[in-house]
């Protein structure tokens, strides 16, 4: 029983971003402009491709101590998930806890739609309550689920696309929007260590069929079909590198020859070499998530992890808002 929500257009704001992001002397798109339909259909095929390891290592994570998170949570909880849609894993969480209701967040109204009916069919008799927003700004959860304990699911390593200071930002605003109580399981995607190169981290977003680098790319393609755009594709490379100094996976589409375009009104020219950076992919290492929880009002509860050590999924309980001695 999933319900209509309105239509979000998203096409003005990725004329703005292009412009003021190719404006700049390090020219930048940011990551969200990824997920048009090509884009998202390319992203999907990224998480079957065999270096793309997190979305397969999550899975089995969660699989394997979905009960333990069951055990913890208790039944009866809304479960609200920010960025909906990683349609394999929501199934296996709301399998295992028995939920009251379930919330995707999400600001694809089109995509949530569609997730929301898929996943509303699935689980006959769940209130499934969509809310068409941005979650990284605050939201009011659907009247719905008032009352009800909650418990957060934030799967993906999506906190991955946020430098320390927006992710601290975030994980307090779902300290806040879940309120006292509550419960968080979050994915996130581990620096490299002992059971996990660098190599291996540079692979899984440089693959060798070559579908990271068309998912970048299509962001040029965007920028032609959305915004009149008259870059030629073919002046541009792929390139993914760790930085150390950073702790992130850096995306850039490189200018392999000096090359020009309009796009949006306006024209942008780049010399052999320059590049847009078009996305900042963060990893963190375990004591570091340890941190990060407890400076946002979580307490760490379990962190699972692979044995390699590739991918944490972590369950956070909300610290008491009560005063210290
Ligand atoms: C969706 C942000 C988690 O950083 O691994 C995958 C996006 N970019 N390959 C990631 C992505 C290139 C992905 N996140």
């Amino acid at each position: 029983m999933a319900q209509p929500l309105p239509v979000h257009d998203q096409t003005s704001d990725f004329a703005a971003a292009v412009r003021a992001g190719l404006a700049q002397p390090q020219k930048i798109i940011p990551a969200r402009f990824f997920y048009d339909r090509a884009g998202s259909e390319l992203f999907e095929a990224i998480t079957e491709l065999p270096e793309y390891y997190p979305t397969r290592t999550e899975i089995g994570i969660l699989s394997a101590n979905a009960a333990d998170i069951a055990a913890a949570v208790g039944p009866g909880r809304a479960v609200i998930e920010f960025g909906s849609g990683s349609s394999a894993k929501t199934p296996l969480l709301l399998r295992a806890i028995a939920p009251a209701a379930y919330v995707p967040v999400d600001i694809s109204a089109e995509f949530l739609q569609h997730s929301a009916s898929a996943l509303a069919a699935d689980f006959p008799g769940l209130p499934v309550l969509p809310v068409a927003a941005d979650f990284t700004a605050p939201f009011r959860p659907p009247g719905g689920i008032f009352g009800m304990p909650r418990l957060g699911f934030f799967p993906g390593s999506t906190i991955g696309n946020f430098a320390p200071p927006a992710a601290i930002d975030l994980l307090r605003s779902f300290a806040s929007v879940l309120g006292a109580g509550s419960w968080l399981v979050i994915g996130i995607d581990l620096a490299p260590g002992p059971g996990k190169t660098r190599e291996a981290l540079e692979a899984a977003y440089d693959d060798a069929q070559g579908v990271t680098a068309a998912f970048n790319l299509n962001l040029l393609h965007r920028i032609n079909r959305e915004l009149g755009g008259t870059v030629r594709v073919q002046d541009f490379t792929h390139r993914a590198v760790w930085n150390a100094g950073l702790g992130r996976i850096e995306m850039h589409l490189v200018a392999v020859r000096d090359t020009e375009f309009t796009a949006a009104g306006q024209s942008f020219r780049l010399v052999a070499g320059e590049h847009i950076h078009t996305e900042n992919s963060y990893k963190w290492t375990l004591a570091e998530t340890q941190l990060l929880a407890r400076a946002c009002g979580w307490n760490p509860y379990t962190a699972w992890a692979d044995t390699n050590g590739c991918f944490s999924l972590q369950l956070w309980q909300r610290a008491l808002g009560i005063q210290e001695p």
